[in-house]
């Protein structure tokens, strides 16, 4: 049984998919918290209905960028997780997390990177550029988080088609989709591989 932090700002339809498959037994981990920069998000709701503690740390509780880095750091440590998971962080995490946890943090990107990833790309935007630049598949991407935005290492993608008429809402949902299906699978196969 290994552990995981999360990390998230937004609805948190991801971070649910993976407590919901811890829920169910198959994925053998325990999530020990949730960090949000946004203290009323979705994801908030899901933690609390599993007894997930939830710490809001931010530029809003914390406006000193030391203290705000080390609250983070001090989470991080107190629990001494395996891997962190980010489900929809929209914050650049700072360097000294990343390095305090080396190829022990994963994102899901909703688009096939390299494409479409770093400065720029995110939420909704990502599936605008995807759609102009007239590309016939997109998807999700799961990959180890660098001090560069969006560049570690790929460990798993699915590929969807971009559908004559779509929107970028349409295509967002179908991404969302197959992220939800990828996200715990890549951690547990990760998971496996470390040896966690
Ligand atoms: C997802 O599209 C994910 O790829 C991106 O942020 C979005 C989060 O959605 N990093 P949700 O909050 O998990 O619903």
């Amino acid at each position: 049984m290994f552990k995981i932090g999360v990390m998230a700002s937004g609805g948190g339809s991801n971070f649910k998919a993976i407590i919901d498959r811890i829920g169910e037994g198959d994925l053998e981990a325990q999530c020990k918290f949730l960090i949000t920069n946004n203290g009323g998000c979705g994801a908030v709701g899901h933690a609390e209905s599993y007894g997930i503690p939830v710490y809001h740390i931010s530029g809003k509780t914390h406006p000193d960028t030391a203290a705000y880095e080390a609250a983070l750091l001090e989470v991080i440590d107190r629990y001494d997780i395996d891997l962190l998971i980010l489900a929809g962080y929209m914050k650049a995490l700072p360097v000294s997390l990343i390095k305090r946890l080396p190829d022990r943090i994963l994102n899901i990107h909703p688009s096939l990177l390299p494409k479409y990833g770093g400065k720029g790309f995110w939420g909704i935007h990502v599936h605008e550029a995807v759609i102009a630049a007239n590309e016939k598949e997109s998807g999700p991407t799961v990959h180890l988080v660098s001090e560069e935005i969006d560049q570690g290492r790929i460990l798993a993608q699915t590929r969807v088609p971009v559908e004559d008429g779509d929107t970028p809402e349409t295509l967002a949902a179908r991404v969302l989709v197959q992220e939800h299906a990828l996200y715990w699978k890549t951690i547990k196969e990760y998971a496996a591989q470390i040896g966690v």
